[in-house]
Protein backbone atom coordinates (compact mmCIF):
# COMPACT_ATOMS: atom_id res chain seq x y z
CA UNK A 1 0.00 0.00 0.00
CA UNK A 2 0.87 3.25 -0.79
CA UNK A 3 0.09 6.13 1.62
CA UNK A 4 0.50 9.38 1.00
CA UNK A 5 0.72 12.32 3.92
CA UNK A 6 -0.72 15.70 2.98
CA UNK A 7 0.16 18.12 5.08
CA UNK A 8 -2.38 20.81 3.60
CA UNK A 9 -0.96 24.28 5.67
CA UNK A 10 -1.35 22.59 9.11
CA UNK A 11 0.71 24.34 11.56
CA UNK A 12 2.90 21.24 12.01
CA UNK A 13 6.79 21.19 11.97
CA UNK A 14 6.94 19.94 7.91
CA UNK A 15 10.61 18.50 9.00
CA UNK A 16 9.30 16.84 12.12
CA UNK A 17 6.40 14.86 10.29
CA UNK A 18 9.15 14.20 7.24
CA UNK A 19 11.50 12.85 9.61
CA UNK A 20 8.63 10.72 11.34
CA UNK A 21 7.56 9.31 7.57
CA UNK A 22 11.18 8.16 7.09
CA UNK A 23 11.45 6.40 9.86
CA UNK A 24 8.19 5.11 9.72
CA UNK A 25 8.79 3.66 5.55
CA UNK A 26 12.19 2.35 7.00
CA UNK A 27 10.42 -0.11 9.42
CA UNK A 28 7.04 -1.52 6.99
CA UNK A 29 7.08 -2.71 3.45
CA UNK A 30 4.25 -0.21 3.15
CA UNK A 31 5.80 2.80 0.66
CA UNK A 32 5.28 6.21 2.62
CA UNK A 33 5.40 10.13 1.15
CA UNK A 34 4.80 13.16 2.14
CA UNK A 35 3.60 16.42 0.43
CA UNK A 36 4.20 19.39 2.43
CA UNK A 37 3.83 23.16 1.24
CA UNK A 38 6.07 24.40 -2.25
CA UNK A 39 7.82 26.67 0.43
CA UNK A 40 8.70 23.39 2.49
CA UNK A 41 9.46 21.30 -0.48
CA UNK A 42 13.22 21.68 -0.44
CA UNK A 43 13.91 21.03 3.83
CA UNK A 44 11.41 18.27 3.58
CA UNK A 45 13.38 16.05 0.75
CA UNK A 46 16.16 17.05 2.65
CA UNK A 47 15.11 14.36 5.63
CA UNK A 48 15.25 11.64 2.89
CA UNK A 49 11.68 11.11 2.56
CA UNK A 50 10.10 10.10 -0.57
CA UNK A 51 8.50 14.28 -0.71
CA UNK A 52 5.62 15.07 -3.16
CA UNK A 53 4.53 18.08 -3.95
CA UNK A 54 0.72 19.49 -3.27
CA UNK A 55 0.25 21.00 -6.74
CA UNK A 56 1.64 22.32 -9.66
CA UNK A 57 0.20 24.66 -12.44
CA UNK A 58 -0.33 23.55 -16.19
CA UNK A 59 2.52 26.40 -17.47
CA UNK A 60 6.02 26.43 -18.63
CA UNK A 61 9.02 28.36 -17.77
CA UNK A 62 8.04 32.01 -18.53
CA UNK A 63 5.27 35.23 -17.54
CA UNK A 64 3.86 33.25 -14.88
CA UNK A 65 3.73 34.95 -11.75
CA UNK A 66 2.52 33.60 -8.72
CA UNK A 67 2.38 29.79 -10.33
CA UNK A 68 4.29 26.70 -9.41
CA UNK A 69 6.40 25.31 -12.22
CA UNK A 70 6.76 21.67 -12.19
CA UNK A 71 10.82 21.83 -12.76
CA UNK A 72 11.14 23.39 -9.80
CA UNK A 73 8.99 21.59 -7.74
CA UNK A 74 11.57 18.37 -9.46
CA UNK A 75 14.60 20.53 -8.26
CA UNK A 76 13.70 20.72 -4.92
CA UNK A 77 13.36 17.39 -4.45
CA UNK A 78 10.07 16.15 -5.40
CA UNK A 79 9.36 12.87 -6.74
CA UNK A 80 5.42 13.33 -7.50
CA UNK A 81 2.60 15.94 -7.41
CA UNK A 82 -1.23 16.23 -6.24
CA UNK A 83 -3.23 17.66 -9.13
CA UNK A 84 -6.81 18.72 -8.17
CA UNK A 85 -7.28 18.17 -4.84
CA UNK A 86 -10.65 19.48 -3.88
CA UNK A 87 -9.28 22.44 -2.04
CA UNK A 88 -7.37 23.82 -5.09
CA UNK A 89 -9.64 22.79 -7.74
CA UNK A 90 -8.66 23.09 -11.40
CA UNK A 91 -10.79 22.99 -14.63
CA UNK A 92 -10.15 19.54 -16.31
CA UNK A 93 -8.25 21.65 -19.17
CA UNK A 94 -5.63 22.57 -16.46
CA UNK A 95 -5.91 18.73 -14.76
CA UNK A 96 -4.99 18.01 -18.36
CA UNK A 97 -2.15 20.75 -18.62
CA UNK A 98 -0.57 19.83 -15.05
CA UNK A 99 -0.72 16.38 -15.68
CA UNK A 100 1.42 16.97 -18.64
CA UNK A 101 3.72 19.58 -17.32
CA UNK A 102 4.23 17.13 -13.69
CA UNK A 103 5.44 14.44 -16.68
CA UNK A 104 7.34 17.26 -18.45
CA UNK A 105 9.45 17.04 -15.10
CA UNK A 106 9.66 13.95 -14.12
CA UNK A 107 7.32 13.94 -11.83
CA UNK A 108 4.75 11.01 -11.02
CA UNK A 109 0.78 12.59 -10.53
CA UNK A 110 -2.08 11.32 -8.55
CA UNK A 111 -5.15 13.28 -10.03
CA UNK A 112 -7.96 13.38 -7.17
CA UNK A 113 -11.43 13.87 -7.96
CA UNK A 114 -14.96 13.92 -5.82
CA UNK A 115 -16.77 10.60 -6.95
CA UNK A 116 -16.17 7.65 -10.01
CA UNK A 117 -17.91 9.79 -12.49
CA UNK A 118 -14.89 12.08 -12.31
CA UNK A 119 -12.14 9.67 -11.21
CA UNK A 120 -12.85 7.83 -15.02
CA UNK A 121 -12.70 11.61 -16.24
CA UNK A 122 -9.50 11.74 -14.31
CA UNK A 123 -8.18 8.48 -15.34
CA UNK A 124 -8.22 9.35 -19.15
CA UNK A 125 -5.67 11.78 -18.60
CA UNK A 126 -3.04 9.84 -18.52
CA UNK A 127 -1.92 9.79 -14.65
CA UNK A 128 -0.05 7.48 -12.53
CA UNK A 129 -2.86 7.61 -10.07
CA UNK A 130 -6.00 9.23 -9.40
CA UNK A 131 -7.30 9.19 -5.43
CA UNK A 132 -11.00 9.57 -4.74
CA UNK A 133 -11.67 11.77 -1.93
CA UNK A 134 -15.61 12.65 -0.91
CA UNK A 135 -14.88 16.37 -0.02
CA UNK A 136 -17.94 16.23 3.14
CA UNK A 137 -15.52 13.63 4.88
CA UNK A 138 -12.02 15.00 4.28
CA UNK A 139 -10.72 16.00 7.87
CA UNK A 140 -13.83 14.42 9.74
CA UNK A 141 -12.16 11.38 10.91
CA UNK A 142 -14.89 8.79 9.77
CA UNK A 143 -13.09 7.25 6.90
CA UNK A 144 -14.19 7.10 3.91
CA UNK A 145 -13.29 2.86 3.17
CA UNK A 146 -15.85 2.46 6.19
CA UNK A 147 -18.65 5.49 6.00
CA UNK A 148 -18.89 5.16 2.12
CA UNK A 149 -17.05 1.87 0.58
CA UNK A 150 -19.21 1.87 -2.69
CA UNK A 151 -17.75 5.18 -3.87
CA UNK A 152 -13.86 3.10 -3.43
CA UNK A 153 -14.99 0.25 -5.30
CA UNK A 154 -16.89 2.08 -8.09
CA UNK A 155 -13.77 4.41 -8.36
CA UNK A 156 -11.85 1.40 -8.94
CA UNK A 157 -14.09 0.32 -11.40
CA UNK A 158 -14.28 3.53 -13.33
CA UNK A 159 -10.64 4.20 -13.45
CA UNK A 160 -10.12 0.43 -14.58
CA UNK A 161 -12.85 0.64 -17.10
CA UNK A 162 -10.68 4.07 -18.67
CA UNK A 163 -7.34 2.65 -18.28
CA UNK A 164 -6.06 -0.69 -16.30
CA UNK A 165 -2.23 0.88 -15.42
CA UNK A 166 -3.88 3.74 -13.89
CA UNK A 167 -3.95 3.23 -9.75
CA UNK A 168 -6.50 3.71 -7.15
CA UNK A 169 -6.35 5.74 -3.97
CA UNK A 170 -8.78 6.76 -1.55
CA UNK A 171 -8.53 9.52 1.40
CA UNK A 172 -11.08 11.45 3.38
CA UNK A 173 -10.97 10.22 7.07
CA UNK A 174 -8.15 7.58 7.56
CA UNK A 175 -6.49 7.89 10.49
CA UNK A 176 -6.17 3.88 11.59
CA UNK A 177 -5.03 0.98 10.49
CA UNK A 178 -7.96 -0.39 10.15
CA UNK A 179 -9.03 2.08 7.52
CA UNK A 180 -6.13 1.31 5.45
CA UNK A 181 -6.85 -2.39 5.42
CA UNK A 182 -10.17 -1.62 4.57
CA UNK A 183 -9.46 0.62 1.53
CA UNK A 184 -7.13 -1.76 0.08
CA UNK A 185 -10.00 -4.81 1.06
CA UNK A 186 -12.05 -2.38 -1.38
CA UNK A 187 -9.27 -2.10 -4.19
CA UNK A 188 -7.21 0.68 -3.62
CA UNK A 189 -3.68 0.46 -4.12
CA UNK A 190 -3.02 3.60 -1.16
CA UNK A 191 -4.54 6.37 0.45
CA UNK A 192 -4.35 10.11 0.78
CA UNK A 193 -4.34 11.31 4.26
CA UNK A 194 -3.72 14.42 6.07
CA UNK A 195 -5.31 15.28 9.85
CA UNK A 196 -4.90 11.70 11.07
CA UNK A 197 -1.49 12.55 11.00
CA UNK A 198 -0.54 16.24 10.42
CA UNK A 199 -2.69 17.15 13.57
CA UNK A 200 -1.83 14.16 15.75
CA UNK A 201 -0.27 15.10 18.98
CA UNK A 202 2.46 12.33 18.01
CA UNK A 203 2.63 11.83 13.99
CA UNK A 204 5.27 9.33 14.18
CA UNK A 205 2.80 7.16 16.70
CA UNK A 206 -0.12 7.89 14.67
CA UNK A 207 1.96 6.59 11.71
CA UNK A 208 3.25 3.66 13.33
CA UNK A 209 -0.46 2.64 13.68
CA UNK A 210 -1.81 3.12 10.17
CA UNK A 211 0.71 0.83 9.13
CA UNK A 212 0.49 -1.73 12.10
CA UNK A 213 -1.46 -4.04 10.00
CA UNK A 214 0.07 -3.91 6.35
O1 LIG B 1 -5.38 15.02 0.86
C1 LIG B 1 -5.93 14.23 1.84
C2 LIG B 1 -7.11 14.81 2.45
O2 LIG B 1 -7.92 15.60 1.68
C3 LIG B 1 -7.83 13.96 3.41
O3 LIG B 1 -7.82 14.70 4.57
O4 LIG B 1 -7.82 15.05 6.95
O5 LIG B 1 -9.56 13.63 5.91
O6 LIG B 1 -7.23 12.79 6.06
P1 LIG B 1 -8.12 14.00 5.94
Amino acid sequence: MFVLVNLKTYPCDPVAVAEAVRDVDESTDARLAVAPQAADLARVAETGVETWAQHVDPIEHGSNTGHTLAESVADAGAVGTLINHSEKRLKLADIDGSVQAAERAGLETVVCANNPEQIGAAAALGPDAVAVEPPELIGTGTPVSQADPDIVEDAVEAADNVDSEVSVLCGAGISTGDDVVAAGDLGAEGVLLASGVAKADDPQAALEDLVEPL
